[in-house]
């Protein structure tokens, strides 16, 4: 097994990140264990973030102990990895609007303490700025048209300096009448227009087609 970036191993071409509850599956992913340690399976058809990872980006800046503000949680499929690299020191806020995928993604909230979930909208951050603390990394994953300009206001209200930022375009949701490659350079743009550098980007094909993963510094 080896420790590709911190808290993240590979074997053989599979991810795998440390189970922070040993013996339970998230969303049906294999463990496995190796020298009195339980590894999960991150399986990159299932999480864009383990898909950037395949796909080569340069870094991944989450740590031990690391707060984060993930936007657009779903039912907890990346976020359950993040919530094992952080570990018990660390505190995921997850917003999430759909009231069905916040029923599947309480499951996991509930075992794993290190995550805190806020049924709300991503746009009106006023709905959740009591609850959240200031965090070092935001990404976000909505899925929408403005979803840039969402994890840019967000960052501006949430981010540590020097904080990061990650991003998953789906061209698509953007605009279908532009080319992937072309919604990829505006919105890069528009992320440096607000003052964050590009550290890296990666197409996500063939795990997830037309979609892009930007990571940025702030
Ligand atoms: C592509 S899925 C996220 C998958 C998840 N990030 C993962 O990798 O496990 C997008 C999610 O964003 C949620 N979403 C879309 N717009 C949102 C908004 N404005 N505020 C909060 N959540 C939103 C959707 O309900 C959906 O669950």
């Amino acid at each position: 097994m080896k420790e590709i970036f911190p808290g993240i191993y590979q074997k053989d071409d599979k991810l795998y990140t440390l189970n922070l509850r040993s013996g339970q599956r998230v969303y049906g992913e294999k463990l496995f264990r190796l020298g009195g340690k339980e590894y999960r399976e991150w399986i990159p058809f299932r999480s864009k973030l383990a898909a950037a990872i395949k796909n080569g980006i340069r870094e991944v800046p989450l740590r031990k102990g690391m707060k984060v503000l993930y936007l657009g949680s779903a039912t907890g499929t990346t976020v359950s990895h993040i919530s094992d690299i952080v570990g018990e020191d660390g505190i995921i806020f997850c917003v999430e609007f759909s009231e069905r995928m916040m029923r599947e993604f309480l499951k996991v909230a509930s075992r794993r303490p290190n995550l805190v979930p806020i049924l709300g909208d991503a746009r009106k951050i006023n709905d959740y700025k009591d609850t959240v603390e200031n965090v070092d990394l935001v990404y976000c994953d909505i899925a929408q048209p403005d979803a840039t300009e969402v994890l840019i206001r967000n960052a501006k209200k949430f981010l540590n300096p020097g904080g990061y930022v990650m991003l998953v375009v789906k061209s698509r949701s953007v605009d279908i009448s532009k080319s992937p490659s072309e919604i990829y350079k505006e919105e890069i743009k528009k992320l440096k227009d607000a003052g964050i550098d590009i550290i890296d980007w990666v197409k996500l094909d063939p795990y997830e087609k037309d979609h892009a993963f930007i990571l940025g510094k702030f």
